[in-house]
């Protein structure tokens, strides 16, 4: 019966994971979840490209994986149409960008307001925007003398990189770094932050005041409950 198909299969948070590219943020939380730490299962990965790397990394995890190309559409308005879809099919709790180059559309983001999570390698509000994205921020970090870099992981509004910030974390940036070395010191930091973000949305520790995420303590949160 479809009514059953539907039904959720366990409790734990359904994420749905957007990708582009390499997908080192996707495996990251493949195996914060495979091993535990994250109480999350990856109910659908999208892929904004065939060629991504990311794509198979799902497939060696069995995690359900589609391809959804803007060019594919003949209006910016129907992709965004057809990716909030496949994101209610999946019935996903959070959305998690992953290295996704693509913009959400108005859509999707007020279907998932306060729902979606991107994590970018830079402390933001410093070196983000249209432009800024992998390497480019590393080399724009350098160029500008910057002693401190690190990454900011943020719900997703409507304006890129502006939305509420979640989590930030800082690294040094060292006289000698280049590019890799910078964009590796950062990596590091991602792979901690962004299952950790993910985390204290699962336990609900997460609010917003303003523009202001407040992370509950863990009693704090307990007690409320009551
Ligand atoms: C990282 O810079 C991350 O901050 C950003 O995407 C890059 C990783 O790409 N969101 P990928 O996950 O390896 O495709």
């Amino acid at each position: 019966m479809l009514a059953e198909a539907v039904l959720p299969l366990s409790n734990k948070l359904r994420l749905a994971v957007l990708v582009s590219g390499g997908g080192s943020t996707l495996q990251n939380i493949i195996d914060a979840v495979e091993s535990g730490a994250l109480q999350a299962e990856i109910t659908l990965v999208v892929s904004s490209r065939r060629d991504a790397l990311a794509l198979e990394r799902a497939k060696r995890h069995a995690l359900p994986h589609i391809v959804l190309r803007p060019r594919d559409y003949s209006a910016a308005s129907s992709f965004d149409h057809a990716l909030c879809a496949a994101l209610e099919v999946v019935r996903a709790d959070l959305v998690v960008l992953a290295g996704y180059l693509t913009a959400l559309g108005s859509e999707t983001v007020s279907a998932f307001s306060g729902r979606i999570m991107n994590i970018h390698p830079s402390l933001l509000p410093a070196f983000g925007g249209h432009g800024y994205y992998g390497r480019h921020v590393h080399a724009a970090v350098l160029h500008h003398g910057c002693k401190v870099s690190g990454a900011t992981v943020m719900f997703v509004t409507p304006e890129v990189d502006a939305g509420p910030i979640i989590l930030q974390e800082a690294v040094p940036v060292l006289d000698d770094d280049t590019v890799e070395t910078l964009a590796k010191r950062v990596a590091e930091v991602e792979k901690r932050l962004y299952p950790l973000a993910i985390k204290l949305y699962g336990a609900g520790r997460l609010s917003l005041k303003g523009r202001r995420v407040h992370i509950a303590e863990e009693a704090e949160h307990e007690a409320s409950a009551y």
